[in-house]
């Protein structure tokens, strides 16, 4: 693994072995014990987008491992002027040891990973977003101790956390069920490839319109926000369109009986998702927000570390 660009170029070992070093990394960051991993190195984080736990995540994440974080808003880089992305990866790659970038196309993303030196991880585009993948699968393997056998429902919009949830659950084996409303169906190219992996790991993929029959037998449900970044123009008409997809105790009600709940956050209560559920027993979303910390602590230090 030389880059986290999505989970599409990850095999199932490598994802296994990032939660093994999370298991570690959480486990020393708990009892005190120091785990300067990436002393001396930097990771610059170019955000062309806002982030509350992406950006705090890897920032602490980064000065727990020893190493040095660099916030690079893109108001405030050349990028926002129109320098290359490939200019940008040659530069960077001369100073710091690996690029973190939250942006809108996908393509920028694997065109700084082909033009720099360095490791490149997607924190984010309008396409996947793998990081939160990995925080998410982790989250289930730690309430299950298994995710061998699990089913994942997702319920909303077909959106970068649908095509990454389609590329995590395919690659573990992991059946995945989504629902979204017509017209918001996850990207076809995605779909398909999350069908390859699908037939290699043994798991099954079901792509629909009907959340009851979505969570069917699901021992995770899974929402995210209705409008995404980019998107608020549309607020609107989407909030009329996703009538009837809201994540409440009913729809968790149709579930596997110890089913969680998970949101990638920020969640807009009423709206995706009942305060009731948001807020509820099987609710299991701020494990999961701090899951972030340590799957990327993992991440980070097999990509940028030399383990
Ligand atoms: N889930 C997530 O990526 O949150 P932020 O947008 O706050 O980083
Ligand atoms: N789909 C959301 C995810 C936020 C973490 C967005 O792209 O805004």
């Amino acid at each position: 693994m030389k880059h986290l660009l999505g989970l599409y170029h990850i095999s199932k070992e490598e994802i296994l072995d990032i939660f093994k070093l999370t298991e570690k990394l959480k486990y020393e960051l708990k009892n005190d014990i120091k785990h300067h991993l990436l002393k001396g190195k930097t990771l610059a984080m170019i955000f062309e987008k806002s982030s509350t736990r992406t950006r705090v995540s890897f920032e602490t994440g980064m000065y727990q491992l020893g190493g040095h974080p660099l916030f690079l808003s893109s108001n405030d880089i050349q990028l926002g002027r129109g320098e290359t992305i490939e200019d940008t990866a040659k530069v960077l790659s001369r100073y710091v040891d690996g690029i973190m970038i939250r942006t809108f196309k996908q393509s920028d993303v694997e065109d700084l990973a082909a033009h720099g030196s360095i490791p490149v991880i997607n924190a984010l585009t309008d396409l996947l977003h793998p990081c939160q993948v990995l925080a998410d699968i982790f989250t289930i393997y730690e309430e299950f101790g298994t995710i061998e056998d699990k089913k994942l429902a997702y319920i909303g919009d077909g959106n970068n956390m649908a095509h990454s949830l389609l590329y995590g659950c395919t690659k573990v084996g992991m059946d995945i069920s989504i629902a979204t409303p017509k017209g918001y169906e996850p990207d076809q190219d995605v779909v398909d490839k999350a069908f390859e992996f699908a037939k290699e790991s043994g798991c099954t993929i079901h792509i629909g319109n009907d959340p009851e029959k979505a969570v069917g037998g699901a021992s995770a449900v899974y929402t995210d926000t209705w409008v995404s970044m980019g998107m608020e123009e549309e607020k609107e008409r989407r909030i009329k369109d996703f009538n009837g997809f809201l994540v409440d105790d009913s729809l968790m009600g149709k579930a596997a009986d110890n089913a969680i709940f998970l949101h990638c956050l920020p969640g807009y209560r009423g709206f995706e998702v009942s305060a009731g559920v948001m807020d509820g027993p099987s609710s299991r979303i701020f494990n999961e927000a701090e899951n972030r910390l340590h799957v990327q602590k993992a991440v980070m230090v097999k990509l940028m570390g030399g383990k």
